[in-house]
C-alpha cells in the first residue's frame, strides 16, 4: 500500500473516532480547529488522489450538523427521520400496514418529492420569522436564523390578510439548485478550493458559514413540507400545505392527494422520470397519511412516524455499449484505462468516457469487448462503471486485457510492487510523459505560465524546442513565432508568464517538478522543512521520512528523482534561469508593513489563493475585512472584481491595488512603500 493511501486511511479512522467522541459521547479530545484542519487535509488528499474515493469516508457525510459556534436550540418536537423503502412492493406493504392499523377506515395518502438538501425548522410568531434551527441530532440543532434570513424563498414576514396561527413551526428542506451548485463548484475549482460532492453537502456547508453575506451570495432555495402547531387551520396535511403556500411559503407543485395504491404506483412511475427535469436535487418520494387524526392514531416508532414513508429512487443508472478501452499515459508514466462509451444521457449530462482506474478493476468487473456496461451517477459528479449486463454479452468475446507495452512509446510496462498500477519506465523519452510534465509545470497551481495548454505543449515538444521543463526558459519570441499558428500576442503572453514565474514561491517550484507522489501538500511540507533545494537534494530516505507526513515511499521517490543526473541538470538550469530555489521567509512572514491597514480582497488571483493572501495580510500586520467602507485602507483586487464593489470603492475614493503591486510591496519589506497604499 502506498504512503498516501496509508495517510488517507489513518486520517479517516482518526476523524471517525473523533466524530464519535464529539457527537455520541459528547466528550471531544481534540479542538474543533484540529478536527477541521484534519478534515481539510483529508479532503485535499482525496481530491488529489481520486482513485481512493470511498463513500464511507468522513468527508462524504454531513453527520450530525451541530457546530460549536452557533447557539444550540432544543427542538420543541424532535425532528424525526423517515423509514426508507426501495421498491413499489415495500411501499405497498406500508400502504397495507396503514390500512390494517386504521381498521379498514378510508384514508388518503399525500405524495411529495423527497428533496435532497438539509432540513430546517423555522418558527413564526405573529407572522414573523423568529428562529431557524438545523436538524442537528434530531433533539437539538444550531440556530442559523441569520443565514436562513438570506434565503429569498423563505418569508421573513407572512403575507397580509392571511389567517395563520399566532405561533407555529414549519419544516422543510434547504437546497442548492443544480445551476448554483455547478457555478459554485466552477468558482471553487478556479480558487483551488475543494469541490462539493453534491448539492446536499453544498447546502449544508453553506448554511453553516459564519458569514451571512457569503450565504446570501450562494443563492440557496427552500421547499417547506410540514406544518406544526397547536392551532392549525385544517385537520389534514394537504390543506395545511396549501394554506402555507397562501401565507407565502414555497410548497412543491408536485404535492398530490392519492386515493389508492394504484394512484401511488402511478405517482412513483411519473416522478421516476420527471424528477430529472427539476431544478433541484431529489432522492426519492415521500408518502404521508393525509388526516392529522389518523396520523395521531398511527403514532411513531422510536425513530420514525408510522404515518409516513420515504421511497428512494434508484441511483441513476444507464446501460451503454463499450466501444473501446483506451490506455492513457500520465505525466508520471502511470497507465490509466479509460472506457469509451456509446454516448448516454445520465443525470443531465452526456457520458462518453469513464475511468476504469486500473487493471484490478477491469478484472473484477470482468469486462469483455463490446459489453453493455452499467454506468451510475448517484449524488456524485463522476460517472462510474458499476457492472456488466452479462445477458447482452457477445458470444465468444474476449475479456479486456491490459496492454503490456506503453501505447505511446512502446516500452515494456512495469507493475509496481504491491500496487495495481502499471507504469511506463521510459521517463525521458515517452512523449505524453514529457508533454504531461510540461503542462503540469506551467499549470495554474504550479508555475502559472499562461498560454501553454495540451496542444501547445505537444507543439513545443514536437518542434524540438522544449524537450524538458528547463528548455522553457530558453524560449524567446522568435522561437515561439516559428511555430505554426502562433501570433505575436500569444507568444508575448507566454513570455510574460515565463518572466513572472520567476517569482513563484519555492514550494510551488517543488510541486512543478512532477516528482512522483509529491502533490501540493507534500511540496509545501518539504519546502517548509528543507528551506532550500540544495538541502533537499542532499537528503537521504531516513532524513526525508522524518519530515511530517513524508513516508518511506515519498522519501524514496524524492531520493530517486534527485539521483538521476538529468534531473540535477534540469534543477541547475532552472536555478540559473532565476527560479526561487529557497523559501522566501520575508515574503509572507512577520513584518508590520500593513499594520493599521484594513484590506478587502476581491476577485480572482493568479499567484496565490484568496486564503493565502488573507494569511499574508495577517502575517504582515494587516486586517482582513469582507466589506468596503470608509475604514478600508485599500482593495487587493484580482480579475473580475464585482461591479458593485468597484463602484463603491470609486465613490469612497479607495485605492485599488493589483496582486503584482501588492506582492512587490510585501516583498520589498520597506515601510516606505506604504504611503502608496495609505
Ligand atoms: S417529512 C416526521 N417530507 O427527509 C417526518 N421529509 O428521513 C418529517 N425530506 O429529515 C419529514 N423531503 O430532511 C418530509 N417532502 C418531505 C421531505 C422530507 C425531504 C427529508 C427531511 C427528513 C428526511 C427524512
Amino acid at each position: 500500500m502506498d504512503n498516501i493511501k496509508q495517510l488517507i486511511d489513518e486520517l479517516r479512522q482518526e476523524l471517525n473516532e473523533n466524530n464519535y467522541k464529539y457527537y455520541v459521547l459528547n466528550a471531544p479530545t481534540i479542538s474543533d480547529k484540529e478536527f477541521d484542519d484534519k478534515m481539510a487535509q483529508l479532503e485535499r488528499l482525496e481530491k488529489e488522489n481520486p482513485q481512493y474515493y470511498d463513500p464511507y469516508s468522513p468527508t462524504q457525510r454531513v453527520g450530525s450538523d451541530i457546530t460549536k459556534s452557533f447557539k444550540q436550540v432544543t427542538h420543541n418536537r424532535p425532528m424525526l427521520s423517515l423509514a426508507n423503502t426501495y421498491s413499489v412492493a415495500e411501499v405497498t406493504e406500508f400502504f397495507n400496514r396503514v390500512k390494517n392499523a386504521l381498521g379498514d377506515e378510508p384514508f388518503q395518502i399525500v405524495g411529495e418529492m423527497k428533496f435532497d438538501g438539509t432540513s430546517i425548522s423555522i418558527t413564526y410568531e405573529n407572522g414573523r420569522m423568529t428562529q431557524a434551527v438545523t436538524r442537528g441530532d434530531g433533539l437539538k440543532g444550531d440556530d442559523v436564523t441569520d443565514n436562513v434570513k438570506t434565503i429569498r424563498s423563505i418569508p421573513l414576514q407572512l403575507r397580509q390578510n392571511c389567517n395563520y396561527p399566532q405561533h407555529f413551526e414549519v419544516r422543510g428542506e434547504i437546497l442548492m439548485p443544480w445551476k448554483v451548485f455547478d457555478s459554485l463548484n466552477k468558482e471553487r475549482e478556479y480558487n483551488e478550493e475543494p469541490l462539493f460532492a453534491n448539492p446536499r453537502n453544498a447546502a449544508a456547508g453553506t448554511l453553516k458559514l459564519q458569514n451571512s453575506t457569503e450565504v446570501a451570495r450562494r443563492k440557496l432555495d427552500a421547499y417547506l413540507y410540514y406544518l406544526l402547531g397547536d392551532n392549525l387551520p385544517f385537520d389534514n396535511h394537504y390543506d395545511n400545505l396549501m394554506a402555507m403556500k397562501d401565507w407565502g411559503f414555497k410548497v412543491s407543485e408536485a404535492v398530490k392527494v392519492l386515493n389508492s395504491i394504484n394512484d401511488v404506483e402511478n405517482f412513483i412511475a411519473y416522478w421516476d422520470k420527471e424528477r430529472k427535469h427539476l431544478p433541484v436535487a431529489t432522492d426519492g418520494l415521500v408518502f404521508k397519511v393525509n388526516s392529522l387524526r389518523q396520523q395521531l392514531n398511527l403514532g411513531y416508532t422510536a425513530k420514525n412516524p408510522r404515518w409516513a414513508i420515504a421511497y428512494k429512487f434508484q441511483a441513476e443508472r444507464e446501460c451503454t455499449k463499450l466501444q473501446s478501452v483506451s490506455f492513457e499515459v500520465g505525466r508520471t508514466g502511470v497507465i490509466t484505462p479509460v472506457a469509451n462509451l456509446e454516448p448516454v444521457l445520465l443525470s443531465g449530462t452526456i457520458v462518453k468516457r469513464a475511468s476504469l482506474h486500473n487493471e484490478d478493476i477491469i478484472r473484477n468487473l470482468d469486462i469483455h469487448d463490446g459489453d453493455m456496461l452499467y454506468v451510475e451517477k448517484g449524488g456524485e459528479i463522476i460517472p462510474k462503471i458499476v457492472g456488466v449486463n452479462i445477458e447482452k454479452r457477445i458470444p465468444g468475446s474476449s475479456p479486456i486485457s491490459f496492454v503490456s507495452h506503453c501505447p505511446a512509446c512502446g516500452a515494456l510496462l512495469r507493475r509496481v510492487d504491491g500496487e495495481a498500477a502499471w507504469v511506463c519506465p521510459n521517463k525521458y523519452n515517452c512523449p505524453p510523459q514529457i508533454t504531461g510534465k510540461i503542462e503540469h509545470f506551467v499549470g495554474r497551481h504550479a508555475m502559472n505560465i499562461d498560454g501553454i495548454g495540451e496542444e501547445v505543449a505537444e507543439q513545443l515538444f514536437a518542434s524540438g524546442l522544449v524537450k524538458n521543463i528547463a528548455d522553457i526558459y530558453d524560449l524567446d519570441i522568435n522561437k515561439l513565432l516559428s511555430l505554426d499558428r502562433f501570433g505575436l500576442k500569444s507568444a508575448q503572453r507566454i513570455m510574460n508568464g515565463i518572466a513572472e514565474s520567476r517569482n513563484i514561491p519555492f514550494e510551488r517550484v517543488i510541486f512543478a517538478l512532477s516528482i512522483p507522489f509529491v502533490g501540493e501538500t507534500v511540496a509545501k511540507k518539504i519546502a517548509f522543512a528543507t528551506k532550500d533545494i540544495d538541502t533537499l537534494m542532499d537528503m537521504n530516505v531516513e532524513q526525508l521520512s522524518a519530515i511530517e507526513e513524508i513516508g518511506n515511499k515519498i522519501a524514496q521517490s524524492i531520493v530517486e528523482y534527485f539521483a538521476i543526473p538529468e534531473n540535477r541538470s534540469i534543477i541547475e538550469r532552472l536555478r540559473n534561469a532565476g527560479l526561487q530555489m529557497h523559501t522566501n521567509e520575508d515574503a509572507t512572514n512577520m513584518s508590520d508593513i500593513l499594520s493599521g491597514k484594513t484590506i478587502v480582497i476581491s476577485g480572482i488571483f493568479n499567484h496565490h489563493s484568496r486564503d493565502e493572501y488573507k494569511k499574508i495580510i495577517e502575517a504582515n500586520g494587516g486586517k482582513n475585512s469582507g466589506s468596503i467602507s470608509s475604514k478600508t485602507s485599500f482593495i487587493l483586487a484580482g480579475e473580475n472584481m464585482g461591479p458593485a464593489k468597484l463602484d463603491k470603492a470609486n465613490k469612497l475614493g479607495i485605492k485599488i491595488i493589483n496582486e503584482e503591486q501588492f506582492l512587490s510591496i510585501i516583498n520589498s519589506g520597506i515601510a516606505d512603500t506604504a504611503p502608496q497604499i495609505s
